[in-house]
């Protein structure tokens, strides 16, 4: 069996597509998948996030595909894997159709304000006529927003509802939330992984990684989050 591909894709920075995907790959690979990561952004952050780890960096393949040409063999490089997380490039649409094409979860992350879902119309639409295009045949896929950075005491309201539901795209049930010590991971070269297990940064992507995989294997519950 080929990789699962789980891509997060946003054409705004700053979203945390980079945190979400650098951790979610390695709690995953803790957990003993063969995983890989492809950094589909010219800018490098994963690729240099890696680099600060040493070494060994974070012990599995950081893969640099930065061109939309590079980009169409995703699903070929994937093959030896069992998960493949990409880190999308801002600003890139021709790159998000093809990685949409060839993935089979799309995470679109976005901070939980309507407006910042609502900023994600274009890429939300070809989400939309792409998942229409394969409706009724083989091809399979996902799509999720994936609300990250919540402040401790945000409520995810009816307008996030609302904007998701207008924009055709569910929202997962994981999130994530801002915490000081995952903004300094980066520089240290760290993931969540070594902010311990009791850390709740630590649980709540594990969290994304089993929604991830309900979805995945179709759990029928998980669709209407
Ligand atoms: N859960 C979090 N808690 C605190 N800071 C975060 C969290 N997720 C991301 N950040 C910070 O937000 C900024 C943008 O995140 P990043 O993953 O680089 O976004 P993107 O890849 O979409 O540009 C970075 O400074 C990052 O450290
Ligand atoms: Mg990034």
């Amino acid at each position: 069996m080929s990789a699962y591909i789980a891509s997060l894709w946003n054409d705004k920075g700053g979203v945390g597509k980079t945190t979400v995907a650098v951790n979610m790959a390695t709690v995953a690979a803790a957990t003993g998948l063969k995983v890989a990561l492809v950094d589909a952004d010219p800018q490098r952050s994963a690729r240099d996030w890696q680099t600060l780890a040493g070494e060994e960096g974070f012990g599995f393949p950081v893969i640099g595909l930065d061109t939309l040409q590079q980009l169409k063999g995703l699903k070929e490089i994937s093959q030896p894997y069992d998960l493949v997380i990409v880190d999308g490039a801002p600003r890139a649409p021709e790159c998000a159709a093809t990685v949409l094409k060839q993935s089979d979860l799309f995470l679109i992350p976005v901070q939980p304000s309507a407006l910042d879902l609502l900023a994600t119309q274009h890429l939300a639409s070809t989400v939309v006529e792409r998942l229409e295009l394969i409706e009724g045949t083989d091809t399979k896929l996902e799509a999720r927003f994936l609300i990250t950075m919540a402040g401790k005491n945000t409520v995810l309201g009816r307008e996030i509802s609302n904007a998701a539901q207008e924009l055709g795209v569910p929202v997962m049930k994981s999130r994530t939330h801002r915490y000081e010590e995952v903004k300094k991971l980066v520089g240290r070269g760290e993931t969540v992984v070594d902010l311990g297990d009791d850390h709740p940064s630590k649980q709540e992507i594990a969290g994304i990684i089993n929604e991830a995989f309900a979805i995945l294997n179709g759990e029928k519950e998980q669709k209407s989050a």
